[in-house]
């Protein structure tokens, strides 16, 4: 897949440092050795030291060149607690409490990008999204200018008539379960800047509904309608339309009959759905039964490069994701 090879290729130039917080966990053990051997980028594992090297030694793979700290006894903890107490003066947190939180790998990760130690976080092999999130959500924040977290996922289809070369851009399929107009507009709007700054593509958004230029009347509808009004505000050089059904985004020769006019309709390359419901089983449903190769959720609109992994994400996936995320590091961050 030309596209992966060359994240790849970008991350082994890039050398970003990348803190995986589930350190004892097998995928991650056998992706942090294919990461070092192949160069793809510097590996720091959250754990207890002695744990990880015996879970490595239990998946017979070698970990030497990562660098491992342990949230319980790093040096640094003090001082990380301080700034989470100053980060969230406003919610009164205490520094006993911020202490008792580092021992957390999921809360040390974020707060070793906060203080520039490291350069991005991937996590999610064995936590949930929630989980992964929060402390991201709650340290790290957002980028300026956005105020939500969105998820977008790369779907590389069997045809190249459709998107860039064969490769769509779905979002929000990961995070905001029912995004507001406002919402809805940035999270077009950061996608156009993921596919841009991944993907090399230039971005046509088409804003899905089940309304083509008001054939249906529904608030679900004004929702799609006012969130395009918006993101063309906020990136009025962008190329975006909507409200547009699935069929008048991708294909042609619908789109003539349903948005004659429209610069995106029948050659859409990024896909914003309403809503999380219907994104997350339109991807799901894209990659199982159209036997498309999905990957991320690549997270977008954070301050920082933090991506969450499926539970039942494979060795190779880890693999791509520590290269997008260093991409992510090296074009969206610098
Ligand atoms: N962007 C930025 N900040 C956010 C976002 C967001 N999208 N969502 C919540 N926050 C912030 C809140 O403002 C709050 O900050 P504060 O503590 O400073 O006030 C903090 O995060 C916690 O907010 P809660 O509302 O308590 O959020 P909660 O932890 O309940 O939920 C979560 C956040 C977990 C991401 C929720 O939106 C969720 O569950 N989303 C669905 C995730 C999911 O299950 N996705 C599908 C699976 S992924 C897949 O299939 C690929």
């Amino acid at each position: 897949m030309k596209l992966l090879e060359r994240v790849i290729k970008n991350s082994q130039s890039y050398q970003k440092r990348i803190v995986l917080p589930e350190g004892t966990e097998p995928r991650t053990l056998r992706a942090t050795e294919i990461i070092l051997n192949e160069n793809i980028a510097r590996i720091i594992l959250l754990g207890n030291p002695v744990e990880i090297m015996q879970a490595a030694e239990e998946c017979g793979v070698n970990i030497k060149g990562a660098v491992v700290v342990d949230p319980k006894t790093d040096d640094r903890r003090s001082h990380y607690a301080d700034m989470m107490v100053e980060i969230r003066k406003s919610k009164g947190l205490s520094k006993e409490k911020a202490l008792e939180m580092l021992n957390d790998p999921l809360v040390f990760a974020p707060m070793m990008i906060k203080n520039g130690d490291a350069d991005g976080e991937i996590a999610g092999a064995v936590n949930s999204t929630g989980d992964v999130l929060r402390p991201a959500f709650q340290f790290v924040k957002t980028s300026p200018g956005v105020s939500v977290v969105s998820g977008a996922f790369l779907m590389f289809v069997n045809d190249p008539h459709f998107g860039h070369d064969g490769i769509l851009v779905f979002a929000d399929c990961a995070v905001m379960p029912d995004p507001n107009e406002r919402e809805l507009a940035e999270i077009a709007v950061t996608t156009a800047k993921t596919a841009k700054a991944i993907v090399g593509m230039e971005p046509r958004v088409a804003m899905l509904s089940f309304s083509t230029k008001g054939s249906a009347q529904h608030e679900r509808v004004n929702k799609v309608v006012e969130a395009t009004k918006i993101a063309k505000e906020m990136a009025p050089e962008l190329k975006i339309d909507g409200e547009l059904q699935l069929d008048a985004a991708l294909m042609p020769d619908v789109a003539r009959l349903k948005a004659p006019e429209s610069e995106v309709a029948g050659r859409a390359n990024i896909l914003v759905f309403p809503g999380l419901e219907a994104a997350n089983i339109g991807y799901k449903l894209v990659q199982r039964l159209g036997k498309a190769e999905a990957i991320g959720p690549v997270l977008q609109g954070m301050a920082a490069p933090i991506n969450d992994l499926s539970r039942g994400c494979s060795v190779s996936d880890i693999v791509n994701m520590v290269a997008i995320t260093s991409n992510q590091a090296a074009t969206s961050f610098e």
